[in-house]
């Protein structure tokens, strides 16, 4: 009989129900000593077929050369996934749970998703956000180390035809660049979430928005927050770095008239959103009130009985190195009085 032959039946049973009979046995003896029996042994006892090349050690052999042989064969050929040929898994740190898509709804909503932006879901599971977002008109892209959901975000896109607002990384989101990204959404979990912390705050530019379903950012408060299906949803814009030193000159004048002009130095430190340090006029230290910085928005109050009486409120936008904005007199309903331009450039 030739091994042909032998693999055709063989092959036959395949799709069958194997049963290790002692026909088949026979057979498998017969071409003991080829790669083929050790295949064939392998499917018959279901043995893995890196392990199979056992089977290869001739049966002529005395017992003790069998178990000599065998166990050199047993040495040279290891489990490839002991010896890690096999890349090894990247760690995932959250497990998945889909976000409910009232909840996506919601989420995106919050963010203000909108055509101009571009989405990045930190963890995105099947893509469910990232979708939605590229439904809405956004870039989306959604971040994931499972594999297995990258391909199903895959397949689920080009079903919805969002192929060409929607990618996925396979990447933990750790390694991602997020630079170019206008808002993130998080489902994650609040260890996670304080670990990608410094992350967010200098990797994305400031104004973008991070959205987290159900955890929060410990001591970097939400600007704001709404509740769908039980959840707490979170907002932060991210602030610009306004700290630094800063010399700034307020003209009293209004609209297009020019006024008197006067100079103003500003020390300021930055913790989250919140805004503090001192002002400096005429030789005078005053303590900055009820500073933040929301995005590139600053808002800041001085009140000193001699140069700041009302107390005067400033708003202002920082573009790089320079700030720019309005201040106006405080009176106890609100504000009062012309706005006056003011204006720095940082130190
Ligand atoms: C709770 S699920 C959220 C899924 C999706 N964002 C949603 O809201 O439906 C968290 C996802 O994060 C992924 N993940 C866990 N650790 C990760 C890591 N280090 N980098 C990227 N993705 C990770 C998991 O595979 C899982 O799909």
């Amino acid at each position: 009989m030739h091994t042909g032959s032998v693999i055709c039946r063989l092959r036959k049973r395949r799709n069958r129900p194997v049963i290790a009979s002692k026909s088949a046995e026979k057979l498998i003896d017969e071409f003991v000593d080829c790669g083929v029996a050790a295949r064939c042994r392998a499917r018959l006892h279901g043995t893995p077929r890196y392990m199979s090349r056992q089977a290869s050690i001739p049966t002529s052999a005395t017992s003790s050369q069998r178990a000599d042989r065998a166990d050199r064969v047993e040495q040279d050929w290891r489990d490839p996934r002991e010896l890690q040929i096999h890349r090894p898994q990247v760690r995932r740190d959250v497990p998945y749970v889909p976000t409910d898509d009232a909840v996506v709804g919601a989420m995106l909503d919050l963010a203000q998703v909108s055509d101009h932006d571009v989405l990045y879901d930190l963890g995105c599971g099947d893509g469910r956000i990232v979708h939605a977002a590229a439904k809405r008109g956004a870039r989306a892209v959604g971040v994931d180390v499972d594999l297995q959901r990258i391909h199903e975000c895959q397949e689920n896109c080009k079903r919805m035809g969002l192929s060409r607002r929607a990618s996925f990384l396979h990447k933990s989101f750790f390694d991602v660049d997020l630079s170019e990204a206008t808002v993130v959404t998080l489902y994650l979990l609040p260890s996670i979430n304080l670990k990608l912390r410094p992350k967010l705050l200098w990797d994305l530019r400031p104004g973008a928005r991070v959205v987290s379903n159900n955890f929060d950012m410990k001591e970097w408060p939400p600007d704001a927050t709404a509740t769908m299906n039980y959840r707490i949803l979170y907002k932060w814009t991210i602030p610009a770095w306004v700290q630094g030193r800063w010399n700034c000159v307020v003209d009293e004048g209004h609209e297009t008239r020019r006024g008197r002009r006067w100079r103003l130095g500003l020390n300021l430190a930055r913790h989250f959103q919140r805004v503090r340090g001192s002002a400096f006029v005429s030789g005078q230290e005053v303590t900055l009130m009820e500073g933040r910085i929301c995005g590139d928005q600053i808002s800041f109050t001085l009140w000193h009985p001699q140069h700041f009486l009302p107390a005067m409120h400033f708003i202002g936008h920082l573009r790089g190195n320079i700030l720019r904005g309005t201040c106006r007199a405080k009176a106890a309903d609100g504000l009062d009085g012309p706005a006056m331009a003011w204006g720095g450039v940082r130190r």
